[in-house]
């Protein structure tokens, strides 16, 4: 049932250009319009919401993260993430024109779903991103929109994640169309290259080997961190949580603008520094960036660029440069995270640990 593979994990990183591929299937148009159907929120209702609250936990909170920008950058409306687990701890104001999306891919996680209740008491509307179908999420949520990864076995969530940015990136782009927001040039052409993710993703898949070999060679490290800015930043989240997970080592990832307020007196001699490079076109963030490969390398971090294919300017700064295919900043987590999800996996897989089953974790969290 592993399909060949030693684990379930890397048997579903090798899927994710399929379930990236199912999530898009039957929600673009010939015409590039999309619709979401069984999403169960008409579009007059959509055209009411004045502000966006998204809850989930760990991975799906990243995904989250991502969310926001697509959100706000699309559909012009305010966007706010919040952890499941702190949500009803406080006050959140919701009104009936309040839009709150609960991400789970197990659709069972209990501070989702305790999230998901506050919600509705307060008669916001509620739409579910969901992994499995009969789950209790999308039951107890006004609309849902499946997220089609396939089963996802190991307990460390890779395809469902990506499966997760794709139904989010819709969310954005169909709200950019239905309230007229952007629709137009910008919104049409980004359906387009969504189209073409799943190919972009199966590149990356492609050139993993230095990764593995990277990740062999820090076996025994004991600390690593990520840095990135913009979506590259929750990416460098999820990144430092799959290490923390499967490799049991200390990570954490940073917003790269963070960095000198306090994160870069961690930086010592070979310390691993993984960052997160923008896209070029996107040139204030990239430079940026570039400056705090620039300021680590120098305080002797041992960098570990990922960037876009052919961006010299980060070269002469990496000690370890994995390149991935040209993509728009928005998109460019579903491709920036495969690496990361290949180097913890193959990193603890290195150190001598199951996978697929990580010391004090389970795959569906259903305690709060
Ligand atoms: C990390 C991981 C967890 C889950 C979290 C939420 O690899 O799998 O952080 O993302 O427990 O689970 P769902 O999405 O099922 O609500």
């Amino acid at each position: 049932e592993k399909g060949g593979y030693d684990y379930f994990m890397l048997k579903e990183i090798a899927e994710q250009p399929r379930a990236v591929a199912d999530t898009l299937l039957g929600r673009i148009g010939t015409d590039g319009r999309l619709t979401l159907d069984e999403m169960r929120i008409s579009d007059q209702a959509l055209r009411e919401i004045d502000k966006i609250i998204i809850v989930a936990c760990g991975t799906s909170y990243h995904a989250g993260m991502i969310a926001k920008y697509a959100i706000e950058h699309w559909a012009g409306l305010p966007c706010e993430v919040e952890l499941a687990s702190e949500f009803r701890y406080r006050d959140p104001i919701l009104t009936r024109s309040t839009l709150v999306i609960a991400i789970s891919q197990s659709g069972e996680t209990m501070d989702a779903l305790m999230a998901v209740r506050h919600a509705r008491e307060q008669h916001a509307r509620v739409l579910g991103i969901c992994n499995v179908n009969g789950s209790t999420l999308p039951r107890e949520c006004d609309g849902v929109l499946y997220t089609h990864a396939g089963p996802e076995i190991a307990v460390a969530s890779t395809k469902a994640f990506l499966t997760q940015l794709v139904a989010v990136y819709l969310i954005a782009l169909y709200l950019a169309q239905v309230r007229g927001t952007k629709w137009g040039d910008e919104v049409f052409a980004m359906v387009q290259l969504l189209s073409g993710m799943p190919d972009k993703v199966e590149k990356v898949l492609e050139t993993m080997g230095p990764v593995r070999e990277l990740a062999r060679s820090l076996a025994d490290e004991h600390c690593v961190l990520f840095l990135g800015r913009h979506v590259g930043y929750p990416v460098a989240m999820e990144g430092a949580l799959k290490l923390k997970e499967l490799a049991y080592m200390h990570a954490e990832g940073f917003a790269a603008g963070e960095l000198k307020h306090g994160p870069i007196a961690l930086i010592e001699d070979g310390l691993p520094v993984v960052v997160v490079v923008p896209p070029r076109a996107r040139a204030v963030l990239h430079d940026k960036i570039v400056s705090n490969i620039q300021e680590i390398r120098a305080r002797g971090a041992r960098t570990i660029v990922i960037a876009e294919e052919g961006d010299t300017s980060v070269q002469p700064y990496a000690d370890t440069l994995i390149e991935v295919p040209a993509v728009p900043t928005l998109l460019q987590p579903l491709v920036t995270t495969v690496p990361l999800q290949v180097f913890a996996c193959e990193l603890a897989t290195a150190k001598g640990h199951d996978v697929d089953q990580p010391r004090n974790l389970a795959k569906s969290v259903t305690v709060e």
